[in-house]
């Protein structure tokens, strides 16, 4: 049996058929506020059921609850609030228990909010609890303090999904279980990425899938910061190293319209819970991950699974201590797999390697396959 989404029902929110035409006349005599990338990312996302149990934007007592035990009120975990925030003076307009059209960052009208809160936070707790700082160079504490002080809640009725690049590989929660299902995986290991597969990921992954019927490569594409590699061409080195590296009948590729936080701990829950909705059982947790900068301890993202009740989560993760070649054993390892000192090991830092990719070097085969360092190469060197 398919695991459970996470509360119980994989949400829809798209209007349903019928109601449609309905909605739209109306949408058009509402009061319309304009969102961004981001907001339209996350109603995406209550859409689509990616994140089940959610039915629209969070009112004040989840938030809360949210932050400080890392549960929703219903006691379901949850540890990344979602929150629309606008100005105070566009909430000025807005009359609780009325409705409220949203037009996306493309001018689509996307969907419609019937508002049952407005409310304010206070913007360094918020920050603190998410992020754990609130140093302002951190971009999910930039955003958060960039965007408005009152938030709005309520739930969603979707008129529009998000389109995103490669769409075609933008399976719904509801596709991925059907997927899995059709190929008769039971234990699927899902694999979060906002990067190139690198050898040391492609470790991770093999290892994982070692374990399980089916590895799902779920690189997240929706909003990330600026010098991140544009989600285009990470989904070219995806099909170079498919291609050539993984075996077809065990493995699938989907992208994940879902916004990047750089929240690491408290986001490798998020990005469970998220997988748990897709239907896969298993989650790679690695070194840092979705870390920014020298903000959270390497495994970090690990302890804090001991702080979440695991049969609430359902969802086992796998975690990983960070990999390299090791030139001591001639193979991918981590520590706790193979003898020798760091001088025995390939480690490039991430700088280092844009440095290499932008004078056309490719890093040396123990850190990436050659054929995704040819499309990095032709990207960083402005070539394609
Ligand atoms: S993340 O923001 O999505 O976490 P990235 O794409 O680099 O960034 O990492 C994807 C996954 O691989 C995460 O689980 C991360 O912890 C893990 N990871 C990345 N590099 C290593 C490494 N060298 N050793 C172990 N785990 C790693």
């Amino acid at each position: 049996m398919a695991i459970t989404p996470h509360g119980g029902t994989l949400v829809n929110r798209f209007a349903a058929p019928e109601k449609k035409t309905a909605l739209l006349e109306k949408a058009e005599k509402l009061p319309r506020i304009k969102v961004d990338a981001y907001a339209a990312f996350d109603i995406d996302g209550i859409a689509k059921g990616i994140l089940s149990p959610l039915t629209g934007f969070m009112g004040e007592a989840d938030t809360h609850s949210v932050l400080d035990n890392m549960k929703l009120s219903t006691g379901v975990p949850w540890t990344i609030p979602n929150l629309l925030p606008v100005s105070a003076e566009t909430a000025d307009k807005l009359e609780i228990g009325g409705k409220v059209a949203i037009e996306d960052d493309l001018g689509n009208l996307i969907a419609l909010l019937s508002l049952q809160e407005k409310f304010t936070l206070d913007k360094q707790h918020l920050v603190k609890q998410v992020y754990r700082t609130d140093d302002a160079a951190h971009p999910g504490v930039a955003y958060t303090l960039s965007t408005g002080d009152v938030y709005l809640a309520g739930p969603l009725d979707v008129l529009a999904d998000r389109k995103v690049e490669h769409q075609e590989y933008n399976l719904t929660p509801a596709e991925t279980r059907a997927a899995f299902e059709a190929r008769g995986w039971k234990r699927i290991v899902a694999f979060q990425t906002r990067n190139p597969i690198h050898r040391a990921h492609e470790y991770l992954t093999k290892c994982a899938l070692e374990m399980c019927d089916g590895l799902l490569i779920h690189p997240l594409m929706g909003t990330t910061k600026s010098d991140d590699i544009p989600g285009e061409v990470r989904m070219r080195c995806y099909h170079a190293l498919l291609a050539q590296y993984y075996p077809k009948d065990h493995v699938m590729l989907s992208i994940m319209p879902v916004n990047m936080r750089y929240a690491g701990p408290r986001e490798a829950i998020m990005h469970a819970i998220i997988r748990k909705n897709y239907g896969c059982t298993h989650f790679i947790v690695g070194r840092d991950h979705a870390g920014v900068g020298n903000y959270y301890g390497s495994y970090d993202a690990h302890y804090i699974f001991d702080e979440i009740d695991p049969t609430a989560l359902a969802i086992t993760p796998l975690f990983f201590e960070h990999s390299f070649f090791s030139k001591r054993t001639n193979e991918m390892a981590t520590k706790k797999t193979c003898p020798g000192s760091d001088a025995d090991h390939v480690f490039l830092s991430g700088t280092k390697v844009r440095e290499m990719l932008a004078r056309g070097e490719a890093p040396p085969l123990e850190f990436t396959r050659p054929e995704v360092a040819e499309i990095l190469i032709a990207w960083a060197t402005g070539r394609e």
